[in-house]
């Protein structure tokens, strides 16, 4: 874990080991220039404490650039909370509320909300700790589930990186292979379907597969055979790190978007798939719709349309973004890195200008 911690870039690292029920707690509060560090926690079962950390740090850098390509004043941090195995329903709450402690405990430097394996029922748990959470439940004054606000932003970007693509935005008859269908893949398979879109649907969970499959009239696809199967539109919504050395040269897209965060196993990907031409939206780019809808909605205090329309200005800025990419021959994502980037460079200039007047 040392290491780890030594080679990032980040601001600091939060640990907490709760001995009662064994989990590991990660606070990683990557940067800090445009605010509080906000991001969500993703509690999951780890064989290696380590592995934890490791997501929580990457995550965090991912909610950094996230903020600052929608220029909203929210830094970079996430949360992992590490189970040795399943905890049961009790243990589970304990633990909810000791991780509210930890939060509280920081004094507003971080804040927490729903992400792969938390739902808005676990944000009002947390929140009976620390007023630092966003996500809880409407009866509580949240604004819920992020998920469905994701899945339209990654719908708009799909209909974006069509046109850059094939000359048109709409989705009849296209192809769309949606990897999991959690909080997120499930709203926007079924998006992707009643645009008339051909969905393909796989999943882990049998169970859950089969489900959708049955309501979608959606092909299902083997986890196994999802990087050899023939699609439009690619849409990995469940892991990281799913585009990678040996997942690339098998894939058989012409476009890669979706909701999980840092898709990519280290950026060397974003030229692997640049050079086999399949299109690759910038992960941050496109699922920051549940991040617009949690910042505006329970932070700037938006109304649910404003919130709305800036979700749906996702696809302009995407296609801003393949527009500059296409015009200097670079993958896509250099071009997103290098726009959020010059948000924080402004940001950090004012900083010190402010600080010497
Ligand atoms: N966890 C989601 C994300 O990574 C949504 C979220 C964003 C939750 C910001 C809380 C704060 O974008």
């Amino acid at each position: 874990m040392e290491d780890l911690i030594r080679a990032w870039d980040g601001e600091s690292v939060v640990i907490r080991h709760d001995r009662a029920s064994g989990a590991w707690m990660f606070v990683a509060i990557h940067d800090r220039t445009l605010g509080m560090a906000l991001g969500g926690c993703r509690l999951k079962i780890y064989p290696e404490p380590r592995e934890g950390l490791r997501d929580a740090i990457r995550l965090a850098g991912g909610m950094t650039l996230k903020w600052a390509a929608i220029d909203f004043p929210f830094g970079g941090g996430k949360a992992v909370l590490a189970a040795p195995g399943p905890l049961d329903a009790d243990t589970r709450e304990a633990v909810l509320l000791r991780f509210g402690e930890l939060v509280e405990s920081l004094g507003g430097a971080y804040g927490t909300g729903v992400d792969l394996g938390t739902a808005p029922a676990d944000m009002d748990v947390i929140g009976r700790r620390t007023s630092r959470v966003f996500g809880r439940s409407a009866e509580n004054g949240g604004a819920g589930d992020p998920g469905p606000y994701t899945a339209l932003g990654v719908f708009t970007g799909i209909r974006t990186a069509c046109e850059a693509v094939f000359g048109a935005p709409e989705l009849e008859g296209r192809s769309v292979l949606v990897q999991g269908l959690g909080g997120v893949g499930g709203p926007l398979a079924r998006r992707l379907a009643e645009a008339g879109a051909r969905v393909l649907v796989s999943d882990a969970l049998p169970d859950r597969a089969a489900r959708a499959a049955a309501e979608l009239d959606a092909e299902i696809v083997a986890p196994e055979a999802v990087y050899d199967t023939e699609c439009d539109v690619f849409a990995p919504c469940a892991i990281g790190a799913v585009l990678n050395a040996r997942s690339i040269p098998r894939l058989r897209c012409r476009i890669v978007a979706g909701s999980a965060n840092n898709q990519l196993d280290e950026p060397t990907d974003a030229e692997r798939l640049h050079r086999r031409e399949i299109l690759y939206a910038p992960d941050f780019v496109v699922n920051a719709g549940g991040a617009i809808a949690h910042g505006a909605l329970e932070v700037l205090g938006w109304s649910a349309a404003e919130a709305e329309a800036r979700i749906l200005r996702i696809g302009d800025t995407l296609g801003e973004i393949l527009a500059d990419a296409e015009r200097r021959g670079e993958p896509p994502l250099l071009e997103a890195v290098s726009r959020a980037q010059r948000v924080l460079s402004a940001a950090r200039r004012h900083a010190v200008r402010g600080a010497a007047d």
